[in-house]
């Protein structure tokens, strides 16, 4: 076999699978500082396994020196989303960098083009830049874009491919396939309450965010000497608390506001 330092050859691979983990994280902690609904969920990051390598160039029939130049996915990034319509964000955020450090090579669409096993994802091959010393090398990596639930059905359906030996029975092949779609339908009802649910996540932010406040106040009315009556405003705040109202905790706390300046004034 040929004599291949892989160790050597796979380093820009595993520069190009680190940056770009760090790259799509960040981009992951900008959404976080602007409170703004994140579409990636996680990056996971890998460099193929030598063995694999050789394995996978000994099925295409590619001399395995060539394997490193034309096997696309020796750098692998996953970007797992929780919902269906994030995959698309992600692929818009790929897109608008491609002029940038992510050169689109290619995309495929393989949630609406569904493979026979039930394989969705979407895949977009891009050439990545690398910056050595004294050099640069174009790097090609494989991103795929998928839920959570294409992730958990992909990664169950390809123990098994394993486990087989590639030649899954067809009972079981038909049990993925049906799970698959179980899962995709799923996928797609959790799309169609997604906007329910951020209204959802809203309200308990601001609710979070109104009792902060309310405690604020109170602790402030403590503080006043000859104001008797804080215990009581404290247990009017209990209740309402447990009646859940945003509106009557926000006009409690206008209450409050008010009570605070006044006594601010003395
Ligand atoms: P392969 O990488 O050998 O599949 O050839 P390709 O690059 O022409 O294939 P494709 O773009 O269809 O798929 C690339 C990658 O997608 C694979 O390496 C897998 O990670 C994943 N993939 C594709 N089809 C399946 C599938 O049926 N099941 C699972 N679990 N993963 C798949
Ligand atoms: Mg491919």
């Amino acid at each position: 076999m040929a004599d291949i330092d892989w160790q050597k050859e796979l380093l820009p691979y595993e520069q190009a699978v680190d940056e770009l983990v760090v790259k799509f994280n960040g981009i992951k902690r900008d959404y976080e500082r602007l409170e703004r609904q994140c579409p990636i969920h996680q990056v996971i990051g890998r460099v193929k396994r030598v063995s694999s390598i050789i394995e996978k160039a000994n099925r295409r029939s590619i001399p395995i020196e060539d394997a490193i130049d034309r096997l696309e996915d020796i750098a692998g990034i996953r970007i797992i989303c929780r919902f269906v319509s994030d995959i698309e964000q992600v692929a818009e955020i790929i897109r608008r960098r491609s002029n940038f450090d992510m050169k689109i090579v290619e995309e495929e669409d393989y949630i609406t083009n569904t493979k026979p096993s039930g394989y969705r994802s979407y895949h977009i091959t891009i050439k990545y830049p690398i910056v050595f010393a004294q050099s640069t090398k174009e790097v090609i990596c494989e991103l795929q874009i998928r839920t959570m639930s294409m992730n958990f059905w992909a990664t169950i359906e390809h123990s098994l491919r394993y486990k087989y030996e590639g030649n899954i029975p067809d009972d079981i092949k038909s049990r993925l396939k049906k799970s698959a779609e179980a899962a995709f339908s799923l996928d797609r009802e959790m799309d169609l309450i997604r906007n329910e649910m951020f209204s959802a996540i809203r309200t308990i932010q601001s609710k979070e965010g109104i009792v902060e406040k309310i405690i604020g106040n109170i602790h402030r009315l403590y503080d006043v000497k000859g104001f008797d009556k804080t215990s009581e405003y404290n247990n009017e705040f209990i209740n309402l608390y447990r009646e859940g109202r945003i509106n009557k905790l926000v006009e409690f706390n206008n209450e409050l506001e008010s009570l605070v300046e006044l006594y601010k004034e003395e």
